[in-house]
């Protein structure tokens, strides 16, 4: 059964994106020949879904040539390309919506950011969550997380370190 899950770096005071959106913060850490699970992520992904904010900035990150995108707006007159589909309303039902249509073997992968992120994690619809952790303290930027009504647990899958300090912390989620 396809699953849904995120994959996101962020600072150890919890931004992902720094305030004047240069990637620097991040990318002094990344190894050059170190993929990260870039690849086993890929081969994963069926469909992407992201906020408007994150496909502004990022869209060319997320997905090579035909894997979907679904962009969460309420923005109906957004350009987008062949791939990329516009979406407004309820969150369960696009999950719901695209699992329908995927291959049982691929997943759905929530690539950002911080606002959607939370509504995902508060409506119980994510079931994996990968977190780098930058060594560094950007002291303002945007947030991984916003407002939960309720306190959240989860089990740690797996953890691995990197030369350059990062720490890949995979987390499952209960429903
Ligand atoms: N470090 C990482 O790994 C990583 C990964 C991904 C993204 N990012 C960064 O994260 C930043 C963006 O994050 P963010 O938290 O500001 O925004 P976001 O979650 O990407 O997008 C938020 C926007 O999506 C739309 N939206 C959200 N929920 C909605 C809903 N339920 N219904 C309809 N529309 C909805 C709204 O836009 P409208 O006003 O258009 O409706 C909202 O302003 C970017 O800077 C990006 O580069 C970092």
């Amino acid at each position: 059964m396809s699953t849904v899950f995120t994959s996101l770096a962020a600072s150890l005071d919890g931004y992902i994106q720094s305030k004047d959106g240069d990637l620097g913060w991040l990318n002094q850490f990344m190894a050059k020949g170190e993929d990260y699970g870039f690849e086993a992520t890929l081969k994963r992904t069926g469909a992407y879904i992201m906020g408007a904010n994150t496909y502004h900035e990022m869209a060319g990150m997320a997905g090579s040539g035909a894997t979907p995108v679904y962009v969460v707006t309420h923005n109906q007159s957004l350009k987008t390309n062949r791939h990329t589909h516009v979406y407004s309303g309820d969150l369960d039902e696009l999950v719901r919506t695209i699992k329908a249509g995927l291959a049982p073997d691929k997943d759905i992968y929530l690539f950002g950011g911080g606002q959607l992120l939370t509504q995902f994690i508060e409506q119980n619809l994510l079931d994996e969550l990968s977190i780098a952790i930058v060594p560094i303290i950007l002291g303002e930027g945007i947030p991984l997380f916003r407002h939960f009504s309720l306190p959240k647990r989860l089990l740690l899958t797996k953890h691995q370190t990197y030369a350059s300090g990062m720490i890949l912390l995979d987390y499952r989620l209960s429903r």
